[in-house]
């Protein structure tokens, strides 16, 4: 059956400008790093984008490595544009990435204009698109330089076949040089992506004033640290759960007895304030106002439901933050 998205999506999610650009984006985005690879059921992965563009997330991220294997996700998502979401494409920010490894050989892996170019090109291919909306440097390449890897963004946005650069991973120092090579390119850089979460605050080392003033938007990873922050391990491992999955990025010694203990008092006092661990963590990320979107994973329908409820949330208040922190 021919799909029609849900007249009231835009009635179920808040918009956040990112920076200060002219785009604002959901202040939740899926991210396709998990469950959408060739191992997974197709059903589910189409279900989840499905939902999600219903419920107002109009921003995926992709990058060229998700799967498994390497590209798979883009192929899911070309599938499910092609099939379902096509009429929309105006609708939508799809992001991609390239930086880690792609492909063997000196030109499939870190920040060469070489490999950055042709990795989109692949991109664009597996996607079945014309453009994507974003396209990252992935990660901080020490042996390219940063003029090189930079002027690569700037020439994708100049081709057409991205609209907008963005940096992911880069230290706060990286940032701001990286920043003011795109600057005098003529391409202002859009957003950072970075790995921000309750069990790892303090890893931005400055980097939220870097972005706050350059009018730099910042998109959150791994909010729920890939599902650690949820009631998902409160009870062991699932059989059926990242941390059990041969393709996992999570490791089974990173669900230690200590951060056990921190997500056991956090989920307390969710369970007191009457919402799941999952909205208490995302909701958290969420009330940094140097956060434009919370950007979540999720392995089911289900899942994305719960985690939707913070779409339209009220940021928590200075004491509901002081009383989390006291929880950790
Ligand atoms: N730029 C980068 O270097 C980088 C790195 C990592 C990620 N990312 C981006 O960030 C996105 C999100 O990362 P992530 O997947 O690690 O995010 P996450 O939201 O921290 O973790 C998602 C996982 O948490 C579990 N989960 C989600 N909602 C749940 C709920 N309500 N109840 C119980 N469990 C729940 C699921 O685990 P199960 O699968 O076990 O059910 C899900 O797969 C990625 O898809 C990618 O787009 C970027």
């Amino acid at each position: 059956m021919t799909y029609q998205a849900s007249k009231s999506r835009y009635d179920l999610m808040n918009y956040k400008r990112c920076g200060s650009s002219g785009i604002q984006l959901p202040v939740l985005s899926l991210g396709l790093w998990h469950n959408f690879g060739e191992v997974d059921p197709f059903s589910n992965a189409r279900q989840m984008l499905l939902d999600a563009f219903d419920h107002g997330i109009t921003h995926f991220d992709l990058a060229n490595n998700y799967g498994p294997p390497p590209g798979a996700a883009e192929s899911t998502f070309g599938k499910v544009l092609s099939s379902d979401l096509k009429n929309y494409r105006d609708e939508l920010i799809i992001s991609t990435k390239a930086g880690y490894l792609m492909w063997p050989g000196p030109y499939g892996d870190h920040g060469s204009r070489k490999y950055l170019l042709a990795s989109l090109d692949q991109s664009l291919r597996r996607m079945k698109l014309d453009y994507v909306d974003i396209f990252y440097s992935h990660r901080f390449d020490p042996e390219t330089p940063l003029e090189e890897t930079m002027s690569a963004l700037d020439q994708a946005v100049r081709s057409g076949k991205a609209l907008y650069a963005g940096i992911s991973n880069y230290s706060p120092e990286q940032t701001i040089k990286a920043l003011s090579i795109l600057q005098n390119l003529g391409t202002p850089c859009l957003i950072h992506q970075a790995k921000f979460s309750l069990l790892r605050p303090e890893p931005l080392h400055g980097l939220n004033q870097v972005l706050l003033d350059n009018g730099v938007g910042c998109i959150a990873f791994s909010p729920l640290v890939q599902g650690i922050l949820t009631d998902r391990y409160l009870k062991g491992i699932p059989s059926d759960s990242r941390a059990a999955k041969a393709h996992g990025f999570l490791k089974k010694e990173e669900i230690s007895d200590e951060v056990l203990q921190k997500v056991g008092r956090l989920n307390l006092l969710a369970n007191n304030w009457g919402i799941s661990l999952a909205e208490l963590a995302l909701n958290w990320v969420k009330s940094h106002p140097f956060i434009t979107s919370v950007l979540i994973g999720a392995s089911s329908p289900s899942q994305l439901e719960t985690n939707l409820r913070i779409a339209q949330m009220p940021d928590f208040t200075p004491n509901e933050l002081a009383a989390i922190h006291s929880a950790l």
